[in-house]
């Protein structure tokens, strides 16, 4: 069937060339606006942002610090709303010097972490949307701060390492931290992932000895953020079980402000950037998920039950339980040799546990579940660089994952394989000849996982490298085999979305090429598949989150990550002043459309 899809799916645009602008540049005949702003209020009798009258009490109900994923639900004709993660604080831009205590900035940091609701209506312009303004009538707008209550759920809530002093049952955590990528589901909720984690315990009067094996393979080392002095459950001496109550896939449901959130322990725990859910034919319900660090894995779970479509309330309640019961899958990728000029080859799903089953020796279902790093390096799976957001393209069925670098890449413990053929030029030196002449997996690759018989249910797949990033001048970089001299340079992909037309369309964090970062849009089918474009760039020091293409595909929806985050820059010295309505940065959702 002939592809769906227009305007921005379609649309011949003159790529933004490479730049370092303090600015959101789109193509010229579009346009751009900002939809939301840290600070901005969420909840009805927010204050309005000050920075120097930050306090938990605002920001427990304005727009966090760092957005991240974006979604965007439906609501009425012309409203909606948006859902977004606000992933870390980075304190020096965010307090001016010598305005709070330390304990202040602490507990306003902690507080800046989370997710936001709020609604969002139609501007006049096809394709352009604004926050509506945070009146007591927008009853889903919230705030889930690191207060806010999540249950767990799956075979592991409850579990004796999942208890603290606070929760007794294991099964009720305060907060969600590093809230990085996501996705939405086919039932209306929104799935968040708990990436760097890690980073908020503190050693306390030291590491309990009981989980050094398990501290070690996650990062925990007590270097935290001395938030330990603010909440006894941020010092491991004291609540050695807390951060095993982070790392999950949450799961909320935007259009129920009074509904509990979830983690989801079927999911399993690891630094998770995000989840996306396809149905298979049958019906279930199958994540995808990367774990980002170098060297870890791909995952997929399936569901044992399969999605009801009836659209009733009971159907969404029943589909909300889907995420609880499956069997949890990690992935081995071989090659099948370079001689062919490709990078490519099979791969499977190793099965890591059901609900009820183990499939990890000497591990069990909750073993395999809270320590999930731990169980799949008993089963060799693939070390992957950098795996980020993974998400199956609705209109031909393959899955895309980006693996945005790996400055390890090539030493002992993690050679050169087929599907990360790439050495760093860290380690090169050490290894004689990697398999090409590159500088090493500096810039990142777009792999393309095509499963058995178009099934997310079958355990093997075909792969290969979409895209070998970089300056499309370099010997090694590929772009899914088109002319190289017509295609963008792109660098360190991280989030992945499709169009209604199936083309991808992928932001970018980190790039090394001397461009600000930013989002490309690439078709992945016909004469174009590999066409590399890039749409906008981002301002200085910032990431490109997101990114979402909805509304008919008439609106790109870009969250701006971390503006201005430079070394040595501060809150009185930025390095960038955007979106240019205040003398230092504001991280922000922007969202871009035709200009006519
Ligand atoms: Fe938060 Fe893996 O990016
Ligand atoms: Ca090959
Ligand atoms: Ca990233
Ligand atoms: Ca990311």
């Amino acid at each position: 069937a002939a592809a769906a899809g227009g305007v921005l799916a379609t649309d011949r645009f003159r790529p933004v060339g490479p730049n370092k602008r303090d600015a959101f540049t789109v193509p010229s005949g579009y346009r751009s606006s900002v939809v939301i702003k840290w600070g901005d209020p969420v909840v009805y009798g927010a204050p309005e942002f000050d920075p120097r009258k930050q306090s938990v009490k605002a920001a427990e109900r304005q727009f966090g610090f760092n957005c991240d994923y974006v979604g965007v639900l439906p609501l009425g004709r012309s409203t909606a709303l948006l859902v977004v993660n606000h992933e870390y604080t980075t304190e020096p831009h965010m307090f001016p010097a010598g305005t709070y205590t330390d304990d202040e900035i602490k507990r306003i940091s902690m507080t800046n972490h989370g997710m936001s609701v709020v609604r969002i209506v139609r501007g006049a312009t096809p394709g352009s949307w604004r926050q509506v303004k945070a009146l007591r009538s927008c009853t889903e707008n919230r705030r889930i701060h690191i207060r806010t209550a999540f249950r767990l759920t799956g075979p592991a809530a409850g579990d004796a390492r999942l208890r603290t002093t606070a929760d007794p049952t294991g099964k009720r955590v305060l907060g969600t931290l590093n809230n990085c990528a996501g996705g939405t589901t086919p039932w209306g909720t929104v799935l968040s992932g708990e990436e760097n984690f890690n980073q908020y315990f503190d050693a306390g009067a030291g590491l309990s000895p009981d989980y050094a094996a398990q501290y070690a393979r996650y990062g925990i080392n007590g270097s935290g953020r001395g938030w330990g002095t603010v909440d006894p459950r941020f010092d491991l001496s004291q609540e050695p079980h807390e951060p095993h109550r982070f790392g999950w896939i949450v799961e909320v449901d935007p259009y129920d402000p009074t509904s509990t959130p979830v983690k989801h322990t079927m999911l399993g725990r690891f630094k998770h950037e995000g989840a996306n859910i396809a149905l298979s034919r049958s019906g279930h319900a199958v994540a995808y998920m990367g774990d980002d660090e170098r060297g870890d894995y791909l995952y997929k779970f399936v569901s044992a039950g399969k999605v009801d479509r009836s659209g009733t309330a009971a159907a969404k309640r029943r589909n909300m339980t889907l995420l609880t019961k499956g069997t949890l899958f990690v992935a081995k990728l071989t090659g099948d040799g370079t001689e062919d000029g490709r990078f490519d080859g099979k791969g499977k799903w190793i099965p890591l546990c059901s609900d009820t089953e183990s499939f990890v020796p000497g591990m069990s279902v909750a073993d395999v579940l809270i320590f999930t790093r731990l169980a799949a390096d008993k089963v060799g799976p693939t070390k992957m660089d950098r795996p980020e957001d993974v998400q199956p393209n609705p209109v031909n069925g393959r899955v895309y994952a980006a693996l945005t670098n790996n400055s390890n890449r090539g030493s002992g413990a993690m050679p050169v394989d087929e599907a990360n053929p790439l050495a760093s030029s860290k380690v090169r030196a050490s290894i004689g000849a990697p398999l090409t002449d590159a500088s090493g997996n500096r810039n990142g690759y777009v792999l393309e996982m095509t499963p058995y018989n178009g099934s997310h249910t079958a355990n093997s797949f075909t792969w290969d490298l979409f895209l070998v990033c970089g300056d499309p001048e370099a010997p090694e970089t590929y772009f899914g085999g088109f002319d190289k001299s017509k295609v963008s340079p792109i660098s360190c992909p991280d989030n992945v979305a499709f169009d209604r037309a199936g083309n991808l369309w992928i932001s970018t964090d980190g790039n090394v090429l001397g461009s600000n970062d930013g989002v490309f849009r690439v078709p992945v089918a016909g004469p174009n598949r590999g066409q590399v474009q890039q749409f906008c760039t981002v301002p200085k020091g910032a990431e490109a989150c997101g990114p979402l293409i909805t509304d008919g595909d008439r609106s790109l929806f870009v969250a701006v990550q971390h503006p201005g985050e430079v070394s040595g820059a501060t809150f009185e010295t930025p390095a960038s002043t955007w979106p240019h309505t205040d003398d230092f940065p504001r991280p922000a959702v922007v969202v871009s459309y035709r200009d006519r």
